[in-house]
């Protein structure tokens, strides 16, 4: 169960789209969107975009996210952007999405200290879990979910964790990786059972209860609105499905 009492729609725009593409498609979020109180909605564009999407958007009811930060302030990291160059420009960060994960190799060790290196540069990180298809058939979602939260959340103090934002996307829901089907709302149910009782394991009940938790993979138009009625999930991140401003804004009236 989930005592949070905001949702977020996060749209991760991947690399779908080009920068005049993504600028024209968040402007035409932001132009026609009405939010219900309590909705966060929130575009992970390219980072190309996020200087000139940060000046257009303003302050309004669209809020940016960076794809990936590097947790080194600055120096000689050839290709890297700090949290502290995206501070300023976007509101959250993603980090240890199952792409950076498995297509570059990203571990914990990394992501843990992204993870501090985002709330040091006043970010929200929205730490990315979830496991792959054969850990699935394998009977492994609690161990690697288990692992995956502690080995992201182990440089944190205690009174910092309720600050992160925790995405669920099981790596086999995600379109783009092969034969993706999106996740049973009996899959999402257990899931996000197994990370709040993981967090209460950890942490405690309170934060148990507050930090909140994300479904992504295959989220589309029709299907949103019963991944947000299963108990205990705060929201959405929406890879291709959000790419298209008219879906995406489909997918966030059902908040
Ligand atoms: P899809 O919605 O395209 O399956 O992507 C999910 C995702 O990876 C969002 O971060």
């Amino acid at each position: 169960m989930s005592k949070s009492n905001k949702k977020y729609i996060i749209a991760n725009w991947k690399m779908y789209l080009s920068p005049d593409e993504s600028v024209k498609a968040a402007l035409a979020v932001q132009k026609k969107l009405r939010v219900a109180r309590g909705v966060e909605v929130v575009i992970a564009p390219s980072a190309l975009v996020l200087r000139e999407l940060a000046a257009k958007l303003g302050k309004k009811n669209v809020k940016l996210a960076a794809q990936n930060i590097y947790w080194r302030d600055f120096g000689a990291f050839t290709g890297e952007i700090s949290a502290s160059e995206v501070h300023g420009l976007a509101e959250f960060t993603l980090v240890g999405h199952s792409e950076r994960r498995y297509v570059f190799g990203e571990q914990n060790r990394d992501i843990k200290k992204k993870v501090a290196a985002a709330l040091r540069s006043h970010l929200t990180p929205v730490l990315c879990i979830g496991e792959t298809r054969d850990e699935k058939d394998f009977g492994e979602t609690s161990e690697v979910l288990y692992d995956q939260i502690l080995g992201g959340l182990s440089e944190l103090a205690a009174e910092d964790i309720h600050k992160v934002v925790i995405a669920y996307e099981p790596v086999w829901a995600i379109s783009g990786n092969g034969n993706a089907r999106p996740c049973s709302v009996e899959d999402l149910t257990e899931s996000v059972r197994l990370i709040r009782s993981h967090l209460n394991h950890l942490y405690g009940k309170k934060i148990s209860e507050n930090v909140s938790v994300l479904y992504g993979g295959s989220v589309k138009a029709e299907n949103a609105g019963e991944f947000l009625a299963v108990d205990g999930v705060d929201g959405l991140l929406v890879g291709s499905a959000s790419t298209k401003a008219d879906e995406f804004l489909k997918i966030i009236e059902q908040a």
